[in-house]
This record gives structure tokens, sequence and C-alpha cells, in this order.
């Protein structure tokens, strides 16, 4: 009897391992987990030269939110430390948020709708566009968390001009360099067109700049340098011929 019970156990249990290794054969994952391990952005001198960065929709602070707070708010005579107009000073997170964010509500947030109405940035300053202001309104209404670990969207395989380079230019450089703000505040240097960027792309002021290059006036003014990726991104636009692709 123990001897037939032992037999049908073992019989049971070789069923179900050959169920079990069989189903693993068969049924594949559904998504394919991304590996963290490549989500980081290497050094410009990679021996590979190519970093892909996975493409993501929502919000992220230091990725999304911080560069347009330094580079269209916090300018001198405006939000920086020093002037800190109306009593914002929009220089990093905790004191982006100590203001003027209502956390999670975005329409009672005077840092938003004074963006939304267009009354910041202040004319002749471009305002923000239509990404920029999505971007602000979904953090604030997310929590306006500080979030620090961005994956970051670029790809240095892509470098033309107008699907690489525009995007960046308009996000961390045409708060100033946009042609109606050049004049005020960009020190004359027009960068929202192809012509203006081609000047300092050949004139080797763009990629001093970009690089903090020591001798050069480092960009963006007032923020924090550009990731690896970006400036791959230009430095492989430059050595493709600075075309307007
Ligand atoms: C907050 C305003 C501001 C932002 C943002 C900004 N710039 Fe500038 N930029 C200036 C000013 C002001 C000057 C003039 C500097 C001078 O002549 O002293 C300047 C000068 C330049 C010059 C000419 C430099 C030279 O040596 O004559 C280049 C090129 C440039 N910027 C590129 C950029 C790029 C690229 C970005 C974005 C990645 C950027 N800037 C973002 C304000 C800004």
């Amino acid at each position: 009897m123990h001897k037939n019970l032992l037999i049908a156990f073992t019989t049971i249990l070789l069923i179900g391992f050959y169920a079990c290794s069989h189903n693993s054969q068969i049924i594949k994952p559904l998504v394919t987990p991304i590996d963290t391990s490549t989500h980081h952005i290497t050094d410009t001198t990679s021996t590979t030269d190519t970093i892909k960065e996975v493409l993501d929709t929502s919000v992220c602070f230091q990725r999304d939110i911080l560069p347009i707070m330094q580079t269209a708010c916090a300018k001198s005579g405006c939000h920086d430390a020093i002037t800190k107009k109306s009593g914002y000073n929009l220089t990093s997170y905790s004191l982006i948020i100590a203001k003027g964010v209502v956390k999670g509500s975005a329409s009672t947030s005077k840092l938003y709708t004074a963006c939304i109405s267009f009354k910041m940035p202040p004319s002749p300053a471009p305002r923000l566009d239509s990404t920029q202001l999505t971007f602000l309104k979904r953090w604030i209404n997310n929590g306006a968390h500080n979030d620090t670990n961005c994956v970051v969207n670029c790809d240095t395989t892509k470098f033309t001009y107008k699907a690489a380079l525009v995007p960046i230019l308009n996000n961390y450089c045409n708060s100033c360099h946009a042609s109606s703000a050049a004049s005020s505040s960009g020190g004359g240097i027009v960068l929202d067109n192809y012509n203006g960027v081609l000047v300092q792309a050949q004139n080797g002021k763009l990629m001093g700049d970009i690089m903090h290059t020591s001798g050069y006036h480092a960009m963006p003014l007032g923020g924090s340098m550009l990731s690896d990726c970006k400036i791959t991104q230009f430095r492989k636009w430059i050595a493709a011929g600075s075309q307007n692709n």
C-alpha cells in the first residue's frame, strides 16, 4: 500500500516537473524587462560613442523642470539668488517649492498659473511652450517631488539639426537666445534658427561653451551643464558637417 502511494506520488511529481519545464519554454514574458544598467549616461569618450536611453513620457524634476526654472526663470534681474523678484528664488528644488507651489494642485499654484496665463516669463522673453507647460502642470499635480533619478530621453545615434538639436536649444537655450530675447538676455546671440546656430558652430564657440571649456562662456548660463549624451549629439552634428537636416 505504502509502495503504491509512493509510486503515485512520484508520478504526480514527475508530471508536475515536466509540465513546469515545458511551460517555461512556451511562456514568453509579455514585456521585456528594462535593463537598468544601460540607463546611465556614458562618458563622451566612451569607445562605442553610442548612448541610448529609453523614452520616458512621465515628468521628472531634474530632467524636465529644473532646466526650465534655471534657464527661463532664474535669470539675473529675475528669479536668481540675487534678485529674487517678488520673493521667488527659482534656482534649486527646495527654493522652487518654497513659494507658489501647492503640491498636487497646479491650478492653485502661482508658479504654474503665472506661466499658463503668459504673465511669466515676461515679454520679450519667449513664453514656455506647450510641452514645458504640460511638464510643469504634471509635476505639480504629481506632488512636486524632487525626482533625481530620471531616465534621460536622449540617443546619440540621432544627431540631426531638427530632431536632436532644436529640442535641446528650445529647452535649454532659447529662453535667452530666441530672436525676441537675444538682445536683452542672450548677448545678441540668436539660436532659434539654423543660420544663427551655424555661425556659433563654425566659430567654435558652441562646443567650447557647452563643454564649459576654459576661456569660453559656460552655457547654459546659470544652468547645469548639458548631459554627455546631448553634448555628443552636438559634437556629432558638427563632425557630420553642421547640416540643416
Ligand atoms: C539665462 C540666459 C542664457 C541661457 C539659458 C543660455 N545662454 Fe548662451 N549666452 C547668454 C549670454 C548673456 C551670452 C553673452 C555672454 C557674453 O558675451 O558675455 C551668451 C552667449 C552665448 C554664446 C556666444 C559665446 C561667446 O563666447 O561669444 C553661445 C555660443 C551660447 N551663448 C550658447 C548657448 C547655448 C548652446 C545654450 C543652451 C545650451 C545657452 N547659450 C543658454 C545667456 C544665456
